[in-house]
């Protein structure tokens, strides 16, 4: 059995996330980690909230709390969304902990001694309005790139290009709007990453089997030279990680933090720590995931992202990695993700446009979105939540497909035969056959989540729910009952088997009906078919079941209506 390291890019702490942000990490990471557990491996899946940086600063003035408890409170909210999406992490951590301060410290101490930090006095926006320096994404600005006018000064959301606030055309402070600007001048550190560019060029060229859009995004910033301009670490705020070395003062960077993005990425690894620590384990326990020359080199590292993300984790974080000097662990594979757009147009924070995390789950359970947004994730192209769209695949796939095949199995055995798996009849060709389909379609569901593309697996996964369907449609144990109650026994014996089957297979994407139907199924038998007969023969003529409730209620044009007049948003 494997080892599996899997981390989610942390979401910003400063609100509560979309559905496009869930959709481009956090539940992609999710089915992941499930199908990888499920199949025997051991797991380390790791996530957190991204608690530095200007977002928090000013989330919190605006909600009037201090930032630390601003965080504090934030955090509980974002675990609790977290927990009602069912994502299974083994540790959602924070990157404000005592751990990311220590590990972000120790790995600026490493890049310095290895001569990768220059100390470089800069010019720095200041807005006399605000009062303040201005961090690079609280400038806004025209993209000099694609002429997008609400570029950030960090990066451009429209065309993923990193930018410096200063190459912004028309800059204006994000907080006040003000254009009263002044350049002033500060001493910064910067990590030298253009010095190791041959490396990562080797590196990413190394890496014949990822995804296409993450490795023409690094390529793309390595080749034009831009992404690998060494770049600014520390900032001049109040909140974040102290700038030292190690655990020595830092001259001259007294009063500063690290920049969000430099210590973001190194809470991967304080997260695990955070997990061995929140457990009563020693450092042994995280670091065989994460130090080569503890136990991490047999472990498979994958990363989940959204592609604005990629240049972070195929340049900045490696180089810290490699710069560090030390045994620690580089990611194996990085996933990343297109958009995912809504009813024609994008998600917006601002305009309240779309649906949020907490709306979400206050109008439908997390099985009914998980299963939308995982058979339709961005994988290959930026992709479209409409209401019809979602209405007809919880309707078809959930409510008619799945939902109706178990409840109209369990409904017709209680009424012919009890709530117990029926004997008599035997298997025979029509069972044969479906079993010979589902081994084909198990066998590519099982590649694909391999693989990671999601979307095949779910459509393999819904065609072996359709192939249950098609097989009782075909034998209708209900009109040979009356002839041929020994056959129709074995039909619906078969059948029961099946949803236990399907409880098992669908535990990825939808893992509350999965337990429904377990529990129905008056199993714990959960695990992954090796043997598919063996599998379709778990439940033996005797065994108690019991018809659940209702798995997925269809949504009416009604309700639909309603919930798209309700997050129309006001723009
Ligand atoms: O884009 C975002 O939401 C960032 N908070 C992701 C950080 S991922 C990593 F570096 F930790
Ligand atoms: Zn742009």
């Amino acid at each position: 059995m494997a080892r599996i390291l899997i981390t989610s890019a942390i979401p910003y702490i400063n609100g509560i996330k979309h559905l496009g942000n869930l959709v481009g990490s956090q539940l992609p990471a999710d089915a992941y980690a499930r199908f990888m557990r499920a199949r025997g491996h051991e797991v380390m899946f790791i996530c957190a909230t991204d608690e530095h940086g200007t977002p928090a600063e000013l989330a919190a003035a605006k909600a009037g709390k201090p930032v630390a408890e601003f965080c504090a409170d934030m955090w509980v909210v974002q675990k609790g969304l977290s927990d009602g999406f069912r994502l299974s992490f083994d540790h959602f951590g924070r990157s404000s902990s005592d751990r990311n301060h220590k590990l972000t410290q120790y790995f600026a101490g490493k890049l310095a001694e290895n001569d990768l930090i220059e100390e470089v006095s800069e010019k720095q926006v200041y807005s006399n309005a605000d009062g303040r320096f201005l961090p690079d994404r609280y400038i806004e600005g025209t993209c000099p790139n694609c002429g997008y006018e609400h570029a950030r000064g960090d990066q451009c959301e429209n065309c993923t290009k990193q930018l410096d606030p200063t190459d912004l055309i028309n800059p204006r402070s994000a907080v006040s709007g003000s254009t009263d600007l002044e350049v002033r001048k500060t001493r910064h550190l910067y990590l030298r990453q253009s010095k190791l560019k041959d490396r990562l060029d080797q590196w990413i060229d190394s890496k014949k089997d990822w995804p296409i859009l993450t490795t023409s995004i690094a390529k793309k910033w390595l080749h034009d030279g831009d992404g690998l301009r060494d770049r600014g670490i520390t900032r001049d705020l109040d909140w974040g990680v102290p700038v030292m070395k190690g655990d020595k003062p830092w001259p001259g960077m007294e009063g500063k933090v690290f920049y969000v993005w430099f210590d973001a990425p190194i809470e991967y690894i304080a997260a695990t720590a955070e997990w061995a620590d929140a457990n009563g384990l020693d450092d042994a326990a995280w670091q065989r995931w994460w130090r080569t020359d503890k136990g991490a080199d047999d472990v498979r590292y994958v990363q989940f992202m959204g592609k604005d993300n990629v240049p972070f984790h195929t340049l900045s974080f490696p180089a810290t990695i490699m710069g560090s000097g030390a045994p620690w662990k580089l990611v194996d594979y990085i996933k990343s993700f297109n958009y995912l757009n809504y009813d024609g147009g994008q998600f917006s924070t601002s305009q309240g446009r779309g649906v949020f995390m907490d709306q979400a789950l206050e109008i439908l359970p997390a099985d009914y979105w998980r299963w939308w947004l995982l058979s339709h994730v961005p994988e290959n192209s930026d992709s479209e939540f409409t209401w019809e769209n979602f209405q007809a695949s919880v309707n078809k796939d959930l409510a008619d497909v799945l939902g109706n095949f178990v409840s109209r199995v369990t409904k017709f055995c209680r009424s012919k035969f009890g709530e117990a798996v029926p004997e008599g009849g035997a298997y025979g060709k029509a069972e044969a056959t479906v079993t010979a389909e589902i081994a084909t379609r198990l066998e590519a569901y099982e590649g694909h989540m391999e693989a990671i593309e999601l979307r095949k697996a779910t459509s393999e996964l819904r065609a072996i729910w359709v192939a249950g369907n098609e097989y009782l449609q075909a034998a209708a144990p209900w009109a040979l009952f009356k002839t041929d109650p020994d056959a129709a026994a074995a039909i619906v014996r078969f059948a029961l088997n099946l949803i236990r089957l399907y409880g098992v297979l669908s535990s990825p994407f939808i893992p509350d009906a999965s337990t429904a139907i377990l529990a129905a199924m008056q199993t714990k038998d959960d695990s992954w078919p090796t043997d598919l007969d063996a599998a379709l023969n778990t439940l033996p003529a005797g065994h108690a079941f019991s018809v659940p409730d209702v798995l997925f209620a269809k949504i009416t044009d009604e309700a639909r209506e309603d919930m798209q007049a309700r997050f129309a948003g006001q723009g």
